[in-house]
């Protein structure tokens, strides 16, 4: 048998008509720049995620870099965030020459620990915390970072919370006392359409949500080089804007989120039924409640993962490595100062972890398989 990481042509056969006939009509309207595919698409995306504005971009990257821009986060500027996320979460920040403020994350959820981010403010001398412009959490793999704790120390210090949910559109979490869905949480959140994501399109693209007005209209004005009116420039923006092409697809994919949501679920949750008890093998904890994990990626804490990527491999079962590199001990970091032993828990993530396939048309017989491998890889 053999097995992809994400199979994408599964998720297209049932919408591949639709897509295809959203994509003619664009093609024939010939409005490829911010279309009226963009406006809806930035009014859907909003509601869903239960906040006021929406503003499509070019990339999640870009949401994250346009919003920095925002808050105007430069030179001698501190952005707190996790060593364990894709590149793009600490890049944005040395982009604006800015500097990475670095805090381990939770051995559990692999998202930052707010506990630890209180001990990391609280040690850094007043000056220096003044300079901390954004804390920057990651909603790691499709569950919700503990935003309870960390909102109570952000506010407590007057810092402004950029959520990245580039993994988890549409991910709940409880916050104080209600059930709201992740973006809604900090000052803005952003997202990723990047074609891997839940909630993917046909190439690149990424949306900022905010309740926040004012910042919501900067936000669309650096998206068109910081112009407002046409051609007159009281900001230096870049060209951030999402395409209407994407657009329209996205709108067609929307509508079936919360149904592919349910199917990796379940899915998920038929893998930590069948994988428990595997010395050593940890399936991921679920911190929050199951319905708002939305489990972009299912990823295993494994005892000997590179042999057991390579296993699977020869098995036929493609699985990934997210990240084999925390940012600490990246090469293009290292004039951060920091060193290897400087966060530990993501140390261990990035040494152990392995992502197995999960999409909601992988079938049981598929799951069976690749479960049947990893308990004959692990003789239990
Ligand atoms: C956590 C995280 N942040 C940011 C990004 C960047 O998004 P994009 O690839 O759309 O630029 C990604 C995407 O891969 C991501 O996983």
């Amino acid at each position: 048998m053999k097995i992809s990481q994400l199979d994408l042509k599964a998720q297209l056969n049932p919408i591949r008509e639709d897509l295809l006939r959203a994509i003619t009509e664009v093609v024939d309207s010939t409005q490829y720049i911010l279309g009226p595919q963009v406006s809806e698409l930035e009014e859907k995306v909003a509601a869903y995620c239960g906040v006021k504005f929406g503003i499509g971009v070019s990339s999640g990257t870009d949401a994250l870099l346009v919003v920095l821009m925002a808050l105007e986060v430069g030179p001698g500027d501190l952005v707190l965030t996790t060593p364990y996320s894709f590149f793009a979460t600490a890049g944005v920040v040395v982009r604006c020459q800015a500097k990475p403020l670095l805090v381990d994350i939770n051995r559990d959820t692999y998202n930052l620990d707010p506990g630890a981010v209180r001990k990391a403010l609280e040690a850094l001398p007043a000056a220096d915390r003044k300079r901390v412009k954004a804390i920057l959490p990651v909603h790691l793999y499709g569950q919700s970072t503990d935003m309870n704790p960390l909102m109570d120390v952000a506010t407590e210090y007057g810092i402004p919370v950029i959520e990245d949910g580039a993994q988890a559109i549409g991910a709940g979490y409880d916050y104080q006392g209600k059930t709201v869905k992740i973006g809604s949480i900090g000052l803005a959140g952003c997202f990723s359409f990047f074609p891997s994501k839940n909630l993917g399109g046909l190439g690149d693209g990424g949306m900022v949500v905010t309740n926040d007005k004012e910042f919501a209209d900067k936000v669309r004005i650096l998206r068109v080089h910081g112009a407002k009116p046409k051609y007159y420039h009281s900001f230096i923006g870049g060209n951030f804007r999402l395409d209407t092409l994407q657009a329209a697809a996205l709108l067609v994919k929307l509508p079936h989120l919360e149904a592919w949501h349910a199917g990796r679920r379940a899915r998920a949750e038929y893998y930590d039924r069948h994988l428990a008890g595997i010395p050593g093998l940890t399936t991921p904890k679920v911190a929050v409640q199951r319905e708002h994990h939305i489990y972009n990626q299912y990823v295993i804490f494994a005892p000997k993962r590179d042999e057991l990527h390579q296993y699977l491999g020869d098995k036929g079962i493609s699985t990934a490595i997210y990240y084999p590199v925390p940012f600490h001990l990246q090469p293009c970091f290292k004039d951060l100062g920091y060193r290897k032993g400087d966060f530990p828990a993501s140390e261990a993530a990035a040494e152990h972890t392995l992502a197995l396939p999960i999409y909601s048309e992988l079938t049981t017989e598929q799951q069976d398989y690749i479960i049947g491998a990893i308990r004959e890889y692990y003789n239990a």
